[in-house]
This record gives C-alpha cells, structure tokens and sequence, in this order.
C-alpha cells in the first residue's frame, strides 16, 4: 500500500470504536419540549419523506415542494442533489414553517459520492476492511460538503444470488465477512459524532432478506425458516445496529407472506425488543403504499396502520402516511403514543446530526468546494480497486506484465478498453454524478492507462475500442481480429455496463452479456496469450474463457481509478490479494451455489456418482469457491496448531499456522479461518468463516497467524430459535481460500 494511502487509511480510520449513543438526556428533553408544540398535522409531516430531484423508483405524485415545507408536511427530502436549492428548502423549513423544524436530506451514497470507488462487492473482495472504512469516511465528507446529512447505506443484504442486480451493492454470501463490512462501513460514515460537519447518519438495509428474492428478482418473495433468517440474513444487520447505525430501512419484499415494511416480527421484535436499538425506520420507495399492492393492506389508511405499529416511522416517497394516518387515528387503529414514537425518533435524529443547533451546518457554501474530488481521495481509490481484483487464472505465469516479458506488441481490445459512457467501470448508484449524464472525462479507462504506461515499459500498444452498445447494431469485428493478429499479447476487456449494475438490473443468464465471449474466441485464434479482464457486478460464468484463456483477472467496476488499478496490477506494481466473497457458479443451473452449504445425507464427491446429491450433467463444485484468489507469489501453508484440543465453555482456543512466502517477489495473503461443528442439534454448514488476517509477506517470509475461538463463535441458532453452542467435536480448518485448507479437530467440552 502506497504510504499515502496508508496514512489516509490510518487517518481516517481512527475513529474511536465507540457507538453513536441513540440519545443522550439534553436531546431527549429537548424533543419532549418540541413534540409538546406539534399539531397531528406537522407530527405526521415529520414522518413524511418526499423525493428530490432524482426519481430512484416507480412514478409518485409529486406535489409543490416548497408550500408542503411550509406547512411542516415534509420531514426529509431524499435524492435532491441541487446545492442551491437544498439551501432554498432549508431555509423554507426554518423560516417560513410554524415551528421551523429543519429537513434531514437523505441520498445513497452507495460507492462514493463525487469520487467513485470500486463497488461495494468490490471493496469486499479487498477483505480490507481499514481501507472500507477510510472510503466510506471520504463518501461522508464529500456527501455532507454537499448538504446531504444521512445516506441509504450500508447496503448489508447478503445474497447467494448472481442473478440479482444489486448483490454489487453488498459483501457476499458469508455472514462473519457481511458483518465486519457493515461495522467498517457504518462506523466510516459516523465517525463518533453525528453533530460533526463531516459525519453522516447510516441507514443498514434492506431489512430484511432482500437478497434472497426467488428468482433473483428484484421486489420478489422471499420465505425462509426463522433459523436461516438468524443465521444467514441477520447477523450483518446486527453488527450494523451494534456499532450504532442511526437509521434502518425495511425491504420491498415479503418475508414469510408479511411485506417487510409491516413485518412486526423484524422490526418490532427483533431489532427494537431483542436487539435495544432505538433508530429510526425509513421504508423503502414507497414500500409503504405498496402493502395494499402486496394485498396485505386495503387502502391508505390501514396501509399506515400496519406499518407504523410493525415499527415503520418514515414513509419514503409515497405520502401514504399523509393520506391514510390521520384517519388511522381517529379510527383507533394506531394510539397517539404510536404515532408520537415514531415522531420522536425523527426529531432525536436531527438533534444527533446537530440540524436544530445549525440547520446550515451542511449546506455551507465556503467549504463545499473544498472537500469535493480531492486528489488523495483518487490515491486510496486506486489502492482498494487493485486490493479488490482478484486473479483467477495465470497458467504459465503470463502476468505480471514487465519489460522482460516475452512480447512486444500488446493489443487492448474489447467494449471495455476505452468505453465513455453508460456509467462504465462504475453502477447505476452513483447518483452524486448525476442520473445518467456525468463528466466520464473524470473516469480513467483501461486504455487511457495502459497505453502510456505499456508504451513507457518499451511495448507497442493498439487500442480496439468495439461498440456493443443497443445503438451499435452492427459489430465491425474485422478490427479486433487485425489487431489481435498484429499481437503478440492480447488483453481482452470484456464485462457489463455500468447502467446495467445495481437495482431492477437482474439477468436470466450469467453469461457474458451481448455474446462477449465470441471476442475471447475470437482473439485467441493463433494461440498467442491472451489475458482477460472482466468488468463485471455479479458472478457471471463464462466457461470458453475459463477452460481455454490463461490468465484471467476480475476487475469488477473499479470506478473512477479503473485504469490506473488495472496498470498496477498487470504490470505487478501492486501483486492482486483480492479473494472472492461470493462463489463464482460454473453455469446459473447450479444456482443457489455457496461454501457455506450443509453436508447433506448424500454428498456428492465425484460427478456421476449414482444416489448421491448432484446432477447429470455439471459437476457441483464451483468454478471459483468463496475465499477464492491467486497472487503472483505463492503462500505455504503449514503446521497448523492448537493450544488445546479440548476447551470448556468459559475457556479460548488458540488456533495457529505458519505461512511462508514461497515465491520471489512480496505479496499480501488472506488468511481465512473456518469451523465446522460436527455434533450440534441440528446440521451445520461444512465450513463457516470465523475470522480472517491481511498478512504481508516478503520472499521467503514466514508468519505464524494465531485465530482465538471462543463459545461465542461457535454458537448457532437450534430449532428452538436459541443462540447456543453444543458441547462436542469441532473441526478447524485455515487456508487461503475455503476449500483449499489444513485442518485440525478439537472439542467443546
Ligand atoms: C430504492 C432502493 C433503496 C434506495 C431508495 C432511495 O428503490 O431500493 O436502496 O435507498 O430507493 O433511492
């Protein structure tokens, strides 16, 4: 890591580790003091939250912006990215309504805000989690110079589906990496105190289950056993809520038959009784009016009834509560104390962010400027986007890319070499650039990188630039294939388009979209080597590449750095460290695929074996595990150790192994811990991910890493919902990727 990274990371992550108090007693009185001089009207109107500029969903009725501030009916604008106006609206709340109450506006602040970083899914195959943190610090900082005081994020739905648009916007498919992210994230966008002009609240969503909508499908059902629900979707959400999150948002989805946003169980049971926390609730875009689609509500006012006493305190976007609640009240379907509740959790939130003290605080025009894209924000963005690549393949050691590389004429071809538009190498949620019409000058492509830096390093270089875009109807090949026959080294760049990564952006087919793969092909005639980079949000399978393409790097969407990321690692300035924190499937039929899986009574060892659990015609291992990610260096790992073999309850287990650095040039190791319990009440998964380290290693370095386990990590839900660990035999098992592991037993006496 670059030393000015380094001291950004360390800057920026000395956030002390403490939790943002939900409240303290001057603000609690200071809200009982307000609340008393609310009408009904204007308490409703806190809890009404009304769309900005940007329109991130389906069409709602939008009504006079600033004669509903005036009369108190507007709580928090969500999605206005106008400075100006932001200023203007404010100042309407605080001068021009009754009691002056200031507006909170909320935006998703999902990979950055004006600088733009690797996708979330990216930053998590970094398993960085200071560096996680220090982005999200600047995403704050950047975010509230420009007014905006609290962000629709962390995004914590974990997901075992490739399908879905938006797993780009999580950590994977493993609850311990998910939970650590949430932490980094949650406390990055905090820091310790919300009232500070350069923190922002946190909004952990998409509580809860999102992720595991049928289909892949966006809005789908979702069901699931209260087991996997603790155990696969919520401890992510906990870790959010533990390390202070102010704010959560309920899910589009039904869960279990009842619309997330109406789900007392969640939301009331769970996260408020079981877990204490006191935030406050958003719903999702107009997931409120759309319980009486769901059919679980019949109109607006038994709409507002259900989702306010299943905990939902803020309507997003859809003014349901405006239409439905006051009635809910007279009907005696909610109690003045429900509504005042939620009332209160709005009002505390704006005191935590310091809006009553300074409603400008945000919105200062003299320092907006200069927290906005400064240069050092590039430098930690270039760092975690090449943390975040993982290499896949490098049969024959093809990369790194030196200048005694045995080649001269090195040709970039693909949609992805020099692409301009469409949000490329970045998603849809980069809505601090604006919808869709952005300054892609600000974006570094591959072949803006590349070029100048092969061509310093002494090689010929050729760019061929081939439009897939809908707007290019025919696909002029004849170039690429020139090119590639001009070569000696060809890097194809292929991948998805950023417009086509994030929500209502799910797929039917994994493949490489528009029928990439047939440049691969393509290219490789005259068996040249041929290095493939992907530009991709999801797991997507490609098995032509895969079986025949000797080095393949995962770039995912690296955001504004692509190109400079992309040099540091073809070229080995930095060695790739990154490890996947989702299974790549071998095609979608094996969908759901994850590590984390149960044994089954019959597993399926070899492919073909009669009465086991497999299938005729795939093997059922993945192309690429959980964990999964290759260096330029090769890790040994041995002698795996325990401090004991059998520990009591109250008692810590010692876990170590010794890793060496067997190759010839440094590199960074992922060390992953795993467990398996093999006597509990009921199945458990074959592996489950306990811990894991960073470590750096010089050529023939070794390190002895150490990983404590206590009770608490091996807990687990039984079918009576406790959260207990079994006395019995444990398996351990360490490594750099989870299937490739020592292991060790011990037991839980
Ligand atoms: C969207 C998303 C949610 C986002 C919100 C505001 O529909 O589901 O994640 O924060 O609306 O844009």
């Amino acid at each position: 890591m670059r030393p000015i990274v380094a001291l950004l990371v360390m800057l920026f992550s000395l956030s002390a580790r403490t939790q943002i108090p939900t409240s303290t007693p001057d603000i609690d009185a200071r809200v009982e003091v307000l609340l008393k001089k609310m009408t009904l009207d204007e308490k409703i109107g806190q809890m009404n939250q009304v769309t900005g500029d940007i329109s991130t969903g389906t069409n709602v009725a939008q009504s006079d912006m600033m004669s509903q501030i005036r009369s108190g009916h507007v709580g928090s604008v969500l999605s206005h990215t106008n400075f100006d106006n932001k200023i203007k609206m404010q100042e309407e709340a605080v001068k021009k309504s009754r009691l002056g109450i200031p507006i909170i506006f909320g935006f998703d602040v999902i990979h950055g805000y004006k600088t733009i970083f690797p996708i979330p899914l990216a930053q998590a195959a970094s398993w960085d989690l200071a560096s996680i943190e220090a982005l999200e610090r600047i995403a704050a900082t950047e975010a509230s110079s420009d007014g905006q005081n609290w962000t629709f994020s962390p995004m914590v739905d974990l997901s075992r589906e490739p399908r879905w648009g938006r797993v780009m916007e999580g950590a994977g498919e493993d609850p311990y990496l998910g939970a650590r992210i949430a932490e980094a994230r949650v406390k990055g966008f905090q820091g310790t105190d919300l009232a500070q002009p350069n923190t922002i609240a946190t909004c952990a969503k998409h509580f809860a289950g999102y992720g595991f909508s049928e289909g892949g499908r966006d809005y789908n059902t979702v069901d699931m056993s209260e087991q996997r629900l603790r155990e696969f979707v919520m401890p992510p959400f906990k870790a959010a809520a533990d390390a202070g999150s102010a704010t959560f948002m309920n899910a589009f989805n039904t869960l279990n038959g009842t619309p997330c946003t109406m789900n007392k169980h969640i939301q009331e049971d769970m996260l408020r009784g079981e877990w204490k926390w006191n935030g406050m609730m958003v719903s999702d875009w107009n997931s409120v009016g759309e319980t009486m689609v769901h059919g679980s509500a019949s109109d607006v006012v038994d709409a507002s009834a259900k989702c306010l006493i299943a905990g939902c305190d803020m309507d997003m976007a859809g003014g349901t509560y405006m239409l439905g609640m006051k009635k809910a009240l007279e009907e005696g379907r909610v109690t003045q104390d429900q509504i005042d509740e939620a009332v209160r959790r709005v009002l505390r939130l704006k005191f935590q962010l310091g809006l009553f003290d300074n409603p400008f605080l945000y919105l200062n025009a003299k320092t907006r400027e200069q927290n906005l894209e400064k240069p050092e924000y590039r430098d930690l963005a270039r760092s975690v986007a090449a943390e975040s690549m993982v290499l896949l393949k490098n049969d024959g050691g093809v990369l790194p890319i030196t200048p005694s590389s045995p080649f001269k004429k090195i040709a970039l071809i693909g949609p992805y070499a020099d692409s301009r538009g469409n949000k490329d190498y970045m998603s849809f949620w980069t809505l601090g650039l604006g919808m869709r019409e952005y300054d892609s000058t600000k974006v570094v492509t591959p072949a803006m990188a590349l070029k100048p830096a092969l061509e310093a390093m002494g090689f010929e270089v050729t760019v061929t630039q081939i439009c897939m875009d809908a707007a290019c109807t025919e696909v002029d090949y004849s170039a690429a294939l020139k090119a590639a026959r001009d070569a000696d080294l060809v890097i194809c760049l292929l991948g998805e388009r950023g417009l086509d990564c994030g929500e209502s952006r799910c797929v039917s087919s994994l493949e490489l979209p528009r029928g990439q793969e047939t440049i691969a092909r393509m290219v490789s005639r005259g068996n040249k080597p041929v290095v493939t980079v992907l530009f991709n949000s999801r797991p997507l399978v490609f098995p032509w590449i895969t079986e025949n393409v000797p080095a393949i790097l995962l770039a995912w969407q690296p955001g504004f750095e692509a190109g400079n990321a992309l040099v540091d690692v073809l070229t080995g300035k930095v060695n790739p460290s990154g490890k996947l924190p989702i299974t790549f499937p071998r095609n979608l039929g094996q969908v759901p695929i994850y590590y984390n899986h149960l044994n089954t009574g019959r597993p399926q060892e070899t492919m073909g074996t009669m009465w086991t659990s497999g299938y005729l015609d795939s093997s059922v291992q993945p192309a690429w595990p959980f964990g999964f990610g290759l260096s330029y260096t090769q890790f040994r790992y041995f002698d795996i150790q325990l401090s004991k073999s059998a520990i009591s309850m109250d008692e810590t287990l010692e876990v170590s192994i010794n890793v060496t650095n067997t190759g010839s040039v440094a590199g960074t190791e992922v060390v992953q811990c795993y467990i398996h319990d093999l006597s509990a009440d009921i199945a458990r998964p074959v592996k489950e991910l306990k811990g894991f380290e960073r470590i750096k290693l010089n050529p023939g370095e070794t390190r002895k890493v150490v990983f404590k386990l206590s009770k608490d990590d091996l807990r687990y839900w039984n079918q009576d919902i406790q959260f207990k660990a079994d006395p019995g035999k444990f398996k351990v098992f360490v490594g750099g990727n989870s299937q490739d592991v020592k292991e060790v037993e011990f037991t839980l006496r």
